[in-house]
């Protein structure tokens, strides 16, 4: 079949811009959308007469009939076709003829390409709920797993409070479900239908839109053809909501590879998400975690490379818009397979108690808690803190930890200082001050993953 634009042409395209314009080795990923798109458009195309029904028929047994084939070798039918629109019209021209050329009837590929995408947008963001609400569940279970165990919290990467290693998990847990309400958001901005809008005014046949929304499972239609096929920010959305959600896996993945250091040694990762040195026997490398910190950099890439494609653009459809799916699609896939090594990675990881212990207890993670006394005991929580201050600056130089102080010394101190301070000073006794909703007391974390359960059901 001859080019889709041919007619007007005396020339055929260079080789070189075959090769920088031709997109069907990245939107053959939109094949069986294309179907879909196809078929409903025809479906209203009959409904106002344009087909008749035997045409349709046809139209729609063709249109079945590649996405059987699809299904098993894409490949085999995918050829010298500039995008993945010119490719169907031609697999159904040679096969039903000039029945193929009415197909096109009222359509552009700008309101078909930008439907075929918000389709793909769609399902893109079911799939990425999903792996979100794993890797949700993961945290979860680990985080019931552990419940009890004390854990530093920091600030400035300087041991802060003692915290319990379940709400530093339960962090990223909220963190997630943020993220799911930005899945939602993008799946609703994607869930508009374009088709009818055509190359840029609309169609002249009057098309029932929201038959064909409805056909594709749209819920709405949009309202205005020359915003509908140049619009691109609900895939900035999805790009924005994707974005964020590597954010989170970033920052977690940082932790796991600081935390698995053998600087660090709070944690060891499972053999199944960790790789070997080809020179260095003794390595043990938190490579997942580091991909995942890496990719993020190309997802945020994505969004910000969409936004600069768009920005320049004047109405309505310009072939820039091409360069959007690469990025899409390269931006879903890695969120999937990030979201999904984070959920089967976390259940491989073991605690090193001792060491964590050690590290709150040398960290002086107990301080406030002796200021926090001292308040209980009537003292301005400023002068309070003066006072431990000094407390810690004596403890730092004879090398002692808070609770091996003496009461004598104290007393020397602060007189207001009693022998029931040592009860503050355990972490157990720091963590369970804590009882208030959002803190890290047990009683407030229990009844984070109670709440947790009861939503989600697990
Ligand atoms: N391959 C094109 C894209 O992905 C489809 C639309 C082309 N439209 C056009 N007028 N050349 O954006």
């Amino acid at each position: 079949m001859s080019k889709l634009w041919g007619g007007r042409f005396r020339q055929g395209l260079d080789e070189s811009a075959k090769l920088m314009s031709y997109s069907l080795d990245v939107d053959c990923q939109l094949a069986g959308y294309d179907l879909l798109v196809n078929r409903a458009h025809a479906r209203a195309l009959m409904v106002k007469g344009v087909l008749t029904e035997d045409e349709f028929g046809k139209i729609e047994a063709c249109l079945a009939d590649l996405d059987q084939g699809f299904d098993t070798d894409l490949d085999a039918f995918l050829g010298d076709d500039e995008d993945i629109h010119s490719c169907v019209e031609r697999l159904v021209t040679e096969r039903l003829g000039d029945l193929g050329k009415k197909m096109h009837t009222g359509k552009s590929r700008n309101d078909q390409v930008v439907t075929d995408v918000r389709l793909f947008c769609k399902d893109a963001c079911d799939a990425i709920e999903g792996q979100l609400l794993a890797l949700m569940e993961s945290l979860y279970q680990m985080a019931v797993t552990h419940i009890n165990v004390p854990f530093p919290g920091f600030t400035h990467m300087q041991t802060a409070q003692p915290v319990l290693f379940s709400h530093h998990l339960l962090a990223y847990f909220e963190m997630l479900k943020r993220d799911v309400g930005r899945i939602h958001h993008a799946f609703e901005e994607a869930d508009v239908c374009p088709l009818g809008s055509a190359a840029l005014a609309g169609n002249n046949y009057g098309l029932d839109r929201y038959l064909i929304a409805g056909e594709l499972g749209f819920s709405q239609i949009t309202q205005n053809s020359m915003d509908a096929v140049a619009d691109r920010d609900f895939m900035l959305e999805l790009l924005f909501a994707n974005s964020v959600i590597m954010t989170h896996l970033s920052r977690l993945s940082e932790e796991l590879i600081l935390w698995s250091s053998p600087i660090v040694n709070f944690i060891a990762i499972g053999d199944n998400f960790t790789t070997g040195s080809s020179i260095m026997p003794q390595k043990k490398n938190p490579d997942i975690a580091e991909l995942t910190r890496g990719k993020a950099g190309r997802v945020l890439g994505a969004l910000t490379a969409l936004q600069h494609i768009i920005k320049g653009l004047p109405l309505t459809y310009n072939r820039d818009l091409q360069e959007d799916k690469v990025l899409l699609f390269d931006s879903v896939e890695t969120v999937l397979i990030s979201l999904e090594c984070m959920a089967k990675m976390l259940p491989t990881i073991t605690l090193n108690r001792q060491v964590i212990d050690d590290q709150i207890k040398t960290g002086y993670s107990l301080a406030t808690e002796l200021a926090d006394y001292l308040v209980k005991k009537g003292v301005p929580f400023r002068e309070a803190h003066d006072i431990t201050g000094n407390v810690v600056l004596d403890a730092i130089d004879q090398k002692l930890g808070l609770e091996k102080l003496s009461l004598d010394y104290l007393r020397s101190i602060d007189a207001r200082f009693e022998a029931d301070v040592f009860e503050s000073l355990t972490v157990d006794a720091a963590i369970s001050a804590k009882d208030l909703v959002g803190g890290t007391a047990t009683r407030q974390v229990q009844s984070q993953l109670d709440r947790i359960k009861e939503t989600f059901k697990w």
